[in-house]
């Protein structure tokens, strides 16, 4: 979860049995080897590194142009000026320098979301031996994944937080829910499948199971935990959600991603004509983020967080990582008849 945790979480997850990830999508080079490094330091466990491979957009400096006088408003109420740009770290995909970092490191697993990259880099990863995952949100997508060589898919449905992994077709409208996707993608494919989205404690854990997957993935239930990164504001605004209380948007970085629904995304999307391609947007929109979270208000704040979110408890990742996996078996016991 790029910008929402860092080796101190995936510590924590690996060291409890599960699969801990560093999300490398905003790391420099120096900054996966730093956090690779720490977690090799803490733990024997297995690590999986995370990566974007979004293509890059062409500068396209009028949409750039439209998008901040969409935003100007914004930027006048918060006394910003209106050429501010971003402090954060921008996304980027995966690249020569990154495959290096994973060829020098070898993590055992090396996970993509929006495709895969290129078939040169993909061997790269591949050299180390890092068995290698990607998002599908369709059963095309799946297909098509496991076609390129991918070990494992993880099937994401429409109610996972963050960004939709969507990378064949566009369409945010047809989005399939985790309930219809997994069976789906579990029947399309041979390698094993990872259920994604909406799945929040032990229950949503076996109902993965018996739609076919073979393991889960969380996300916005590890939000919850000390070890993520999250502001306080974000945590305070997550502990409060409803479960109609995120949405899909483009707006905060020009593709469809789910997140807390707040002013900036009623007013100006969720989904905006105006935002400019992935990742592009997140430039003229990251100050006011910034400005709004420094004035203690979340009115313009991104907060990625899922549907199952009101599910979400405090409570250190590995507790929680163990009290799913115990909760779960005790679940899947089944009575004797006799
Ligand atoms: C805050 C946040 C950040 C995320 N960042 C990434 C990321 O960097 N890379 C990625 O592959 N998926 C990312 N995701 C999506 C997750 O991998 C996963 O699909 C999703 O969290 C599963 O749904 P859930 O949030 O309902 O558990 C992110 C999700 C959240 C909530």
């Amino acid at each position: 979860m790029a910008g929402a945790g860092l080796s101190d979480l995936a510590v924590a997850v690996s060291e409890a049995g599960g699969l801990g990830s560093i999300p490398c999508a905003m790391l420099t080079p120096e900054g996966m080897r730093k956090e690779i490094g720490s977690f090799r330091e803490r733990t024997q466990g297995p690590l999986n590194v995370n990566f974007f491979c979004h293509p890059e957009p062409a500068p396209n400096p009028a949409a750039e142009q439209a998008w901040r006088k969409r935003l100007s408003v914004y930027y006048v109420e918060l006394g910003l000026d209106s050429n501010a740009t971003s402090a954060a770290p921008p996304r980027k995909p995966f690249d020569m320098a990154a495959c290096e970092v994973v060829e020098e490191l070898g993590p055992e697993v090396a996970s993509f979301h929006f495709g895969l990259p290129s078939a040169e880099l993909l061997d790269g990863g591949k050299r180390t031996r890092a068995k290698v995952l990607s998002t599908a949100t369709t059963v095309e997508e799946a297909k098509w994944l496991e076609g390129q060589g991918c070990d494992a898919i993880i099937a994401q449905g429409l109610e996972a937080g963050g960004h939709r992994g969507t990378f064949l077709g566009s369409e945010v409208w047809a989005q399939v829910g985790t309930f219809a996707l997994v069976p789906q993608i579990a029947d399309a494919v041979q390698v094993p499948v990872i259920a994604a989205g909406g799945i929040g404690d032990a229950r949503g854990l076996v109902a993965a199971l018996a739609l076919g997957a073979s393991a889960v993935l969380m996300g916005t239930a590890y939000l919850f935990c000390p070890e993520s990164t999250i502001s306080p504001l974000y945590r305070q605004s997550l502990a409060n959600v409803p479960d109609n209380g995120t949405g899909l948007t483009n707006v905060f970085s020009g593709r469809p991603a789910r997140g807390i629904v707040n002013r900036i995304v009623r007013e100006v999307g969720p989904i905006s004509d105006l935002a400019p391609d992935f990742p592009s947007a997140a430039e003229a929109i990251a100050p006011l983020r910034a400005a709004s979270e420094a004035r203690g208000s979340d009115d313009l704040m991104q907060m990625w967080a899922g549907q199952a979110a009101p599910l979400g408890r405090p409570q250190r990742a590995a507790d929680f990582t163990k009290r799913v996996a115990r909760e779960a078996l005790d679940l899947m016991l089944v009575p004797n008849l006799d």
